[in-house]
């Protein structure tokens, strides 16, 4: 029987813990919160599939040419497929572990219209279907901690991976109880640590995911891929902690967005793209709203109190707890802000990273969606990939280590009593507040040479000092440890950002406003000795 380290506990760590557990292997999920935390249960909209026999002819292929389409060429057609094809079982799965689908009057399955698909295939619990599908996968993982096969462990911060010879066999973390490292050995480990949200400071998603793991083990020796691509939903608001996700259901259900201009209403989206305008996908939506004279708002009053009580409920709330809004009556103020990173991890087709014995799974992973993911793939993408990642390893044998890992967790500890006891009048959380400025304001909707290389010349200072600093000791070991992969990980976004010399997708370059054939390709960057080194590959061809 296997051991299955899996980092992060969202849909796509339960996923791949479940599926561990059911391929008869034992499972060990860590997180330093709850699942009930993870960033999952934030995702509104819904899910992709294509409902077999379906009415609306859609189909499978159509669903693969829509998100390569909306991806704009970059992300493999094999990947792809295995995507789509496995979409309706996935479904039907989580329909048997109880998550209650919305259904229509004659008990058919509803789906809702997504940006960038010309069929409505997107299947919703409501607007919380993130939060129903982790409480199904929580409740499945809990059957399978009875029988012996998940072990779950909270209030362990990950601290690096114990790699030696370029072969994983476990990761170390810091204990928040005993406040010490803690190593824990496994035949495979499976990061399911999320998007890079913290890096940017607000944004839709949760700061816990904060992009260290990917830095980490980008200094570790693993590869990134596509960074440069970040999703900027089009239809948020500004709330004292985040910005808040107005569903882009609200616009698949009919809501129209406007600004007004001589006291008339200039529906602009409609005017440049036609009926379907307000639902192009997500990087032109956001950059028509980048565009716009005046404030932007997004009305679905029109669509009745009824019909926004039972399909946008969490609209409503949202909007009258933190505008003070009735969006029966009055429109909703909307700008876009970060919402999903399409960049992390590079994965080949297996979810496998460049380093033995090591995957990747969910956000933290690129794979599916090239440079822009269309809406309801995500929720899609975390379940499919925890499935392959556990199948994968339950069908390889695990290449063996050797290697002893002991001075390494000694000295590491050493290192964090040493940091933790200075009092210092310098912070790392101004270190990270500022690191979010700089990432906001250089790798904003749209981007120039000029501001990419600020903020590069920004974090190499801020990684020219950080080994000196001292750390007050009053923060926590975690933010003092996080820090230099975290600079790392926003230098190596910039890095790639400035090579990307196009237009696409997400990544939009007002000094390169055009697509450019020769470059449909991934981006991986590689850390070397200090160097960042970026090179191109198609992502078919990724195999390690
Ligand atoms: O707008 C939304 O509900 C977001 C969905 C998604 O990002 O998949």
């Amino acid at each position: 029987m296997k051991r299955v380290l899996i980092i992060g506990s969202g849909i796509s760590g339960l996923t791949c813990a479940v599926e561990t557990a059911m391929a008869g292997n034992c499972a060990v999920l860590v997180s330093p919160y709850p699942s009930e935390r993870a960033q999952s249960v934030m995702a509104a909209g819904g899910i992709n599939a294509v409902v077999p026999n379906g009415d609306n002819g859609d189909s499978i292929d159509l669903h693969v040419r829509e998100t390569l389409d909306g991806g704009c060429r970059i992300a493999g057609e094999r990947t792809v497929t295995g995507l789509c094809t496995d979409a309706p079982h996935i479904l039907t799965w989580l329909e048997g572990l109880g998550v209650v689908f919305t259904r229509n009057a004659d008990g058919s399955l509803a789906r809702r219209a997504f940006g960038g698909q010309s069929r409505k295939r997107t299947a919703y619990a409501g607007a919380s279907t993130g939060k129903q599908i982790v409480t199904a996968l929580v409740q499945e993982a809990r059957k399978w901690e009875c029988a012996g096969r998940i072990t779950r462990r909270l209030g362990l911060q990950f601290h690096s991976a114990l790699i030696e010879d370029g072969v994983c066999s476990g990761a170390l973390f810091y204990d928040e109880t005993a406040k010490r490292l803690e190593p824990l050995y496994a035949d495979a480990v499976v990061f399911a640590t999320g998007g890079q949200n913290r890096l940017f400071g607000k944004t839709t998603g949760s700061a816990l995911c904060d992009g260290y793991a990917a830095g980490q083990l980008f200094l570790q020796g693993a590869k990134l891929k596509n960074l440069e691509f970040i999703q900027y939903h089009p239809t948020t608001i500004e709330t004292p902690q985040k910005r808040m996700l107005i569903t882009e259901g609200a616009r698949g259900d009919g809501g129209r967005l406007y600004y007004m201009e001589n006291g008339r209403r200039v529906y602009f989206m409609e005017e440049k793209y036609g009926e379907k305008g307000n639902l192009m996908p997500r990087d032109i939506v956001s950059k028509c709203i980048y565009d716009a004279p005046s404030q932007v708002y997004l009305d679905i009053a029109f669509l009745g109190e009824q019909k926004i009580k039972e399909n946008l409920r969490e609209v409503y709330d949202l909007c009258r707890e933190y505008l003070g809004l009735d969006v029966t009556k009055e429109s909703i103020p909307v700008a876009p802000s970060v919402h999903f990173f399409m960049g992390g991890l590079a994965v080949d087709i297996k979810h496998r990273t460049n380093i033995c014995n090591l995957y990747a799974v969910g956000e933290c992973a690129s794979i599916y969606h090239g440079a822009n993911r269309l809406g309801g793939n995500s929720l899609l993408a975390a379940v499919y990939s925890g499935r392959v990642a556990a199948r994968d390893i339950a069908q390889v044998s695990p290449t063996p280590s050797h290697a002893n890992f002991e001075s390494y967790i000694r000295e590491q500890n050493e290192k964090l009593s040493a940091r933790t006891a200075t009092k210092s009048r310098f912070s790392a959380v101004y270190i990270q507040n500022d690191l979010a400025k700089i990432m906001n304001e250089d790798l904003g909707i749209v981007r120039t040479e000029e501001k990419l290389h600020d903020g590069i010349q920004n974090l190499q200072f801020y990684l020219s000092i950080v080994e000196k600093l001292k750390y007050d000791s009053e923060i926590s070991p975690y933010q003092a440890y996080s820090l230099r992969p975290m600079l790392c990980l926003g230098l190596a976004v910039l890095t790639c950002a400035a090579e990307r010399r196009e237009t696409r997708g997400a990544h939009i370059r007002t000094d390169f406003p055009q697509r450019a054939d020769n470059m449909a390709t991934c981006t991986l960057i590689d850390y070397n000795n200090g160097a960042f080194d970026v090179t191109y590959r198609n992502e078919d061809e990724l195999c390690w």
